[in-house]
C-alpha cells in the first residue's frame, strides 16, 4: 500500500522548494497587485449590444491592413491569372472573399488532423503548391481552434507560424517538434514511480504551485496546461524534458502575439480560441446546454459575443476581477494570466465530465479502469470539497455586465471548460460573428462521432441550432445542412469534402457564408486508415504521426471523385473556385460563375433536392488500422490501461496536491493548518502499487 497523502505532501514540499529555487518555473505565475491603467482614458471592459456590436479597433485595423497588403498579393500568388478556373484575377482582385479556417477538437487526433490539412493548404508545401491547393492558408484572415484544434493553433502561433513538418517533427535547430511519442501524462514510461516521471511531475507541480502562491485559484486544468506546454510550445527537447533547464513554455502570453514580428508584418491570420462555460453554482456534469455562454480569446481581448453577454475585456489584464468594469482598487490588477498553455488547457478542460461524481466514464476508457477510477474520484471528492477543481478558474471581469440577461453577472469566478462540451466541436461561432464578415469558411472536423471514430455532422448540426435559437441577432447563419447525423452518414458527407451554401438567394448580399466541410475520413484510395484514433490516445509513435499526416495530406489534396478510389484532378482548381466565389458576388456588376467553376460546384455542393449517397464512395475502409503493429496490439490493453488510468490517477493526485498546498497556505495564515491536516488524515487516500 502506498499512502497518497504522503506522496502528495512529499511532492508538494519538494515542488515548493524547487519552485523557490527556480525563477524559470515562476514564469507561470501571474503578477498580482499591478498598478491598473487609467480606465477613464482606456477602459478595460468593452460592453455592447447586438445593435452596437463592433470589432476591437486593433483587430479591424489588423485585418484591413493584412487584407489590403499581404493577402491581396497572396491571392495573386495562388491564382496566377485566374485563367485556369475561367476568371480574370485582375477583375476579381477588387474584392476577394474573407476567409476563415476552423479547427475542431478531438485531442491529439484533432491536432494532427489540423496539421495535416494545413500542410495541404500551405503555399510553402511543395506538393500542395504544385497541385494547386497550397495557397489557401496564405489568404486566410482568421483561424479558430478549440480543444485539440487549439493545441495545433497555439503551437503554430507560438512557433512563429513555421511549416507543418518543422512544427510537428522539428526543424533540426531550435524547434524540437511535438514529441508525441513521450506520453502526455507519463513521459518517462508507464511506471508512474519512475524517476523521470517524478522529475516531470515535480516540475509541473512547481509551476502550478507558483501560480497558486499568488492567491489565484488553480485547478487540475493548470496541471494539464503545463503538461500540454511541453509538447506544443518551444523550449522542450528530448534532452531537457525531465529537467528544469528551461521554462518549458511558461511565461509565453497570448496578449504578446500582437508584438511578434509575424503580427507586425501582418503575415498571419488572427487566431481565436473557444471556451465553453459552466454557470457558477450549477455544478452540472456532462455536456453543457447550448444556451450557456460561449467565450473566445483573440490576441486582443477575451469575452463573449452572445447577445446576453456582449462584452470583452482587455487581454493583457484578463485575470483581474472587475466589477462594472472597475478593478477592486488601483493596484488590484493582474497581468500574465493569459499564459498560452493555460489558454489551450482551458479550451480542452474536460475534467468537468471526467471528475464529477457518478460520471467517471469517458469514451476510450475501459470499464475496469473506470471502476477503479470511480473509487478514487469519489474518495478524492469526498475528502476535500473543492470549489471548482474540475474546471478552469478565471477571475471574472464581467461582474455587473448585462445584469438582466447575463447568467454569470453576479459571479466573481468564471468556470471555463472545453470548447466542445456543448457538442459544437468545430469553432465556427467566432467566424460567424456579424462584424467579422467572413465569406468563406473551412470547417476542419476531426471529431470522433461514429463507432469507428469518424465525424458524423453532430457539430455543425448543434452549431446550426445555437445560431438559430440564441445567436440570430449577433451572428451570420449557417447555410442549409442535413438535419441529422444519419443523413450526413447516408449521404456520405462525412467521408469527403462538401460545399454548403453554394447558391444563396441574394448574390449581392448572401444570407450566409460559403462553407467547405472537411471531415477526417478514410484514405480515398481504399488504404487502411490510421487517422481515426481514440481521443484519449495520449502518445503516438513517430511512425504513426508521419503516416497520419501523410494520409490527411493526400486526402486533402485529393478531393472526391464519385465511384472511384482516385483523386479528382480538378479538385485543387475547384477549391480555388470556392475560395473566390463570394468575392465574385461582391463585385459590381457581379461576375458570373465561370463554366469551369459551375461544373465544380455541381460536383461538390450539397443539394438537398438531389442528395448524394454513401454508395458513391466505394471501398472505404472504416476500421482503424494500428500502424504500430503486433507489439502494441498485444500490449494494448495494458498500455492503455496504464496510460489513461495512471494518467488520470496522477491528475487527481495533482489536483489534490495543488488544492492542499493552497489550502495549507491560506490556512496557515488563518492558523487552521492543523485542522485541515487532521481532516486529511481521516480520509487517507490509499492505493496498492
Ligand atoms: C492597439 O492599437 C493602438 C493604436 O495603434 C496601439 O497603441 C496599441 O499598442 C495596440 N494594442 C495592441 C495590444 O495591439
Ligand atoms: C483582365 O482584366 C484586365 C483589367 O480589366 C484587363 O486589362 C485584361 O486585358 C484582362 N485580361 C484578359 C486575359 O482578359
Ligand atoms: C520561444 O518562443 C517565444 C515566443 O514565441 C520566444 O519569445 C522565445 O524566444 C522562444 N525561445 C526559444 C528558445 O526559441
Ligand atoms: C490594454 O490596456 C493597455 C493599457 O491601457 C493598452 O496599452 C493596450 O493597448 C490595451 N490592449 C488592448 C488590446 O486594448
Ligand atoms: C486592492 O484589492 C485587492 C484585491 O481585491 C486586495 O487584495 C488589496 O488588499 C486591495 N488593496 C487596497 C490598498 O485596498
Ligand atoms: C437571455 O436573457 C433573456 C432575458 O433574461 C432570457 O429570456 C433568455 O433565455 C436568455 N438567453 C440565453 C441564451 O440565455
Ligand atoms: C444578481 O444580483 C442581483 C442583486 O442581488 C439580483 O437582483 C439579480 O437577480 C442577480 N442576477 C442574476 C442573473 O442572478
Ligand atoms: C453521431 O455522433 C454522436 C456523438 O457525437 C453519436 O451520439 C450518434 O450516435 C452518432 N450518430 C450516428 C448516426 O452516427
Ligand atoms: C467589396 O464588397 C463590399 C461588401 O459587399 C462592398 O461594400 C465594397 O464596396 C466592395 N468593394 C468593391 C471595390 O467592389
Amino acid at each position: 500500500m502506498f499512502s497518497l497523502s504522503l506522496l502528495c505532501l512529499f511532492a508538494s514540499l519538494n515542488a515548493l522548494v524547487r519552485a523557490q529555487g527556480s525563477e524559470l518555473l515562476k514564469l507561470y505565475a501571474p503578477t498580482i497587485g499591478s498598478k491598473c491603467p487609467d480606465i477613464t482614458q482606456n477602459p478595460l471592459l468593452r460592453e455592447f449590444t447586438t445593435g452596437t456590436q463592433a470589432l476591437h479597433p486593433n483587430e479591424s485595423a489588423y485585418i484591413d491592413t493584412r487584407e489590403s497588403t499581404v493577402i491581396s498579393k497572396a491571392w495573386q500568388d495562388w491564382l496566377g491569372t485566374g485563367e485556369q478556373i475561367g476568371y480574370n484575377v485582375s477583375v476579381l482582385s477588387s474584392n476577394f472573399s474573407r476567409v476563415g479556417i476552423a479547427f475542431s477538437g478531438g485531442g491529439y487526433r484533432a491536432a494532427q488532423y489540423s496539421a495535416g490539412v494545413t500542410s495541404a493548404l500551405d503555399a510553402r508545401d511543395q506538393s500542395a503548391k504544385s497541385v494547386g491547393t497550397g495557397g489557401l492558408l496564405q489568404v486566410a484572415s482568421y483561424i479558430s481552434g478549440l480543444s485539440g484544434g487549439s493545441w495545433f493553433t497555439g503551437s503554430l502561433y507560438f512557433n512563429d507560424f513555421v511549416t507543418i513538418p518543422d512544427l510537428v517533427y522539428g526543424d533540426g535547430n531550435d524547434r524540437n517538434g511535438w514529441l508525441l511519442d513521450l506520453e502526455l501524462f507519463l513521459p518517462g514510461g508507464f511506471d508512474v514511480f519512475d524517476d523521470k516521471n517524478t522529475f516531470f511531475f515535480q516540475s509541473v507541480l512547481a509551476s502550478v504551485v507558483a501560480k497558486a502562491s499568488t492567491g489565484i485559484d488553480t485547478s487540475i486544468t493548470d496541471v494539464w496546461s503545463r503538461m500540454l506546454s511541453y509538447h506544443f510550445f518551444n523550449q522542450t527537447t528530448r534532452a531537457n524534458f525531465f529537467t528544469d533547464d528551461t521554462s518549458h513554455g511558461a511565461g509565453q502570453l497570448w496578449s504578446n502575439l500582437p508584438r511578434s514580428s509575424m503580427f507586425q508584418g501582418f503575415n498571419v491570420p488572427v487566431p481565436l480560441i473557444v471556451f465553453d462555460s459552466r454557470p457558477s453554482g450549477t455544478k452540472t456534469n456532462g455536456y453543457t446546454p447550448l444556451d450557456v455562454p460561449v467565450y473566445e480569446v483573440s490576441p486582443f481581448e477575451m469575452g463573449s459575443w452572445d447577445p446576453n453577454v456582449s462584452a470583452m475585456v482587455n487581454l493583457t489584464y484578463v485575470g483581474t476581477h472587475l466589477s462594472n468594469g472597475k478593478p477592486d482598487n488601483d493596484t488590484a490588477c493582474v497581468t500574465g494570466f493569459d499564459e498560452a498553455g493555460f489558454i489551450i488547457g482551458t479550451s480542452s478542460s474536460l475534467f468537468s465530465i471526467i471528475l464529477d461524481k457518478g460520471q467517471t466514464t469517458l469514451s476510450g476508457l475501459k470499464e475496469q479502469d473506470s471502476a477503479g477510477l470511480d473509487h478514487l474520484v469519489s474518495m478524492f471528492l469526498n475528502s476535500i470539497e473543492t470549489r471548482a477543481d474540475d474546471v478552469a478558474n478565471w477571475p471574472s471581469p464581467f461582474n455587473g455586465v448585462k445584469s438582466n440577461t447575463y447568467i454569470d453577472t453576479n459571479t466573481s469566478w468564471l468556470e471555463l471548460i472545453d470548447g466542445g462540451l456543448n457538442l459544437e466541436n468545430i469553432p465556427l461561432g467566432p467566424l460567424l460573428v456579424n462584424s467579422r464578415n467572413v465569406d468563406f469558411i473551412l470547417a476542419v472536423d476531426g471529431s470522433a462521432d461514429t463507432s469507428d471514430s469518424w465525424p458524423n455532422g453532430t457539430s455543425p448540426i448543434n452549431t446550426n441550432l445555437r445560431l438559430n435559437t440564441i445567436l440570430s441577432s449577433s451572428h451570420q447563419k449557417l447555410p442549409p445542412i442535413p438535419a441529422t447525423p444519419n443523413d450526413f452518414v447516408s449521404m456520405g458527407l462525412n467521408l469527403r469534402p462538401t460545399l454548403f451554401g453554394c447558391d444563396p438567394t441574394s448574390t449581392s448580399n448572401p444570407e450566409y457564408p460559403l462553407v467547405l466541410y472537411l471531415p477526417n475520413a478514410p484514405p480515398l484510395t481504399g488504404a487502411k486508415p490510421v487517422t481515426n484514433t481514440d481521443t484519449f490516445k495520449l502518445s503516438y509513435s513517430s511512425r504513426h504521426t508521419h503516416l497520419f499526416l501523410d494520409q490527411v495530406h493526400t486526402n486533402t489534396i485529393g478531393g472526391f471523385k464519385p465511384n472511384t478510389n482516385s483523386p479528382d484532378p480538378d479538385w485543387p482548381k475547384c477549391l480555388q473556385c470556392a475560395a473566390v466565389d463570394r468575392g465574385r458576388m461582391k463585385l459590381s456588376p457581379v461576375v458570373p460563375r465561370s463554366e469551369f467553376c459551375t461544373t465544380c460546384f455541381k460536383k461538390y455542393c450539397y443539394d438537398p433536392a438531389n442528395p448524394s449517397s454513401v454508395s458513391q464512395l466505394p471501398n472505404r475502409v472504416l476500421k482503424f488500422q494500428d500502424p504500430d503493429g503486433s507489439f502494441f496490439q498485444q500490449h494494448k490493453a495494458a498500455i492503455i490501461g496504464g496510460s489513461v488510468g495512471g494518467a488520470l490517477f496522477f491528475l487527481i493526485v495533482f489536483g489534490a496536491c495543488c488544492f492542499f498546498s493552497k489550502k495549507a497556505r491560506k490556512n496557515r495564515k488563518r492558523g487552521k493548518y492543523t485542522r485541515v491536516a487532521s481532516d486529511h488524515e481521516t480520509h487517507p487516500l490509499t492505493m496498492s502499487k
